[in-house]
């Protein structure tokens, strides 16, 4: 497939390009940084909330699909977070429609969900229709976004996917990481179900390994072809316990989910 990646600079990007290319596809990266080394096919450099700019990009490449991962990783004021999260989304989706780009694979997050307190095991795991309950403006970016996504497939019969992403690292750092990790060998094993499963629709999957301590379900994503192979298990004999361990594992979000967390949503003059 010909792909489109947004954010194809970021930490997700880098590792996406050349596992995409791996796995046969062709990638046209974009992002508000210039072309990293080690990228040599099509690059723009842009702002994705740029309706004009990104309409441009569809009229001059033929594309399969969108992996759109653009956008700032943490918390921002809400329009910010509304710039970033949703703006970027809508002007890529009315780019799909207008030139016939039938799929978008979403980074959104945990965070969207980051509210929802931990489970007990007994309880069975978290499932991806609970509802939406964010943590912080961003997770209402990601909600936002996600019902964008959900509005342009039941309007456009876009195959719309949703990457709820856990914690996307090298190896978990952290308890909570213990069951959130999401490895990179597995992120790419995720995005390219999510590219080519059949027809799935509007569709939400949890973006984490298959860890042992994960309480977040799995089976939207195997049911799309993901299937994870890592375990963040196998380094929890070298993470450190710390004394916030006990707050962050009390939610999905973890440290987006606690006081520290708390802003207005509008910067005013002088603040
Ligand atoms: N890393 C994680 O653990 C994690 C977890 C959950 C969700 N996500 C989501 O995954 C996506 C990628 O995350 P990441 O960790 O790679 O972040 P990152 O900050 O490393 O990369 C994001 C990239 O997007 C680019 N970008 C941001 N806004 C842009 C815009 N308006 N136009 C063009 N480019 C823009 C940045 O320049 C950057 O290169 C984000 O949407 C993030 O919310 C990440």
């Amino acid at each position: 497939m010909r792909i489109l990646v947004t954010g194809a600079a970021g930490s997700i990007g880098q590792v996406l390009l050349p596992g995409l290319a791996d796995r046969g596809h062709e990638v046209v990266g974009l992002d508000r940084l210039p072309q990293p080394e080690g990228h040599d096919g099509p690059w723009y450099t842009l702002d994705v909330a740029d309706p004009d700019a990104v309409a441009a990009v569809f009229a001059e490449q033929r594309l399969d699909a969108v992996v759109h991962l653009a956008g700032h990783p943490g918390e921002a004021s809400l329009p910010d977070s509304l710039t970033s999260h949703v703006v970027t989304t809508a002007a890529l989706l009315d780019a799909m429609v207008e030139h016939g780009v039938g799929r978008i694979v979403y980074a959104s997050s945990n965070h969207a969900v980051g509210r929802t307190p931990r489970r007990a095991a007994t309880e069975g795991p978290l499932p991806v229709d609970t509802r939406p309950r964010p943590d912080t403006f961003y997770g209402v970016g990601k909600v936002a976004a996600e019902a964008l996504l959900s509005l342009y497939a039941d309007r456009h019969g876009l195959d719309a996917l949703a990457c709820r992403i856990g914690s996307f690292l090298p190896q978990p750092e952290t308890v909570r990481q213990l069951a959130t990790w999401l490895s990179h060998d597995d992120c790419v094993r995720m995005i390219d179900a999510c590219l080519t499963a059949t027809a799935p629709g509007f569709a939400v999957l949890y973006g984490i390994s298959g860890n042992t301590r994960g309480w977040w379900d799995l089976e939207a994503g195997r049911a799309l072809g993901y299937d994870p192979q890592d375990d963040a298990e196998e380094f929890a004999d070298r993470i450190d316990p710390r004394p916030e361990d006990a707050e962050e594992v009390a939610h999905a979000g973890g440290p987006y989910a606690t006081a520290a967390m708390v802003r207005p949503a509008l910067d005013r003059a002088g603040s």
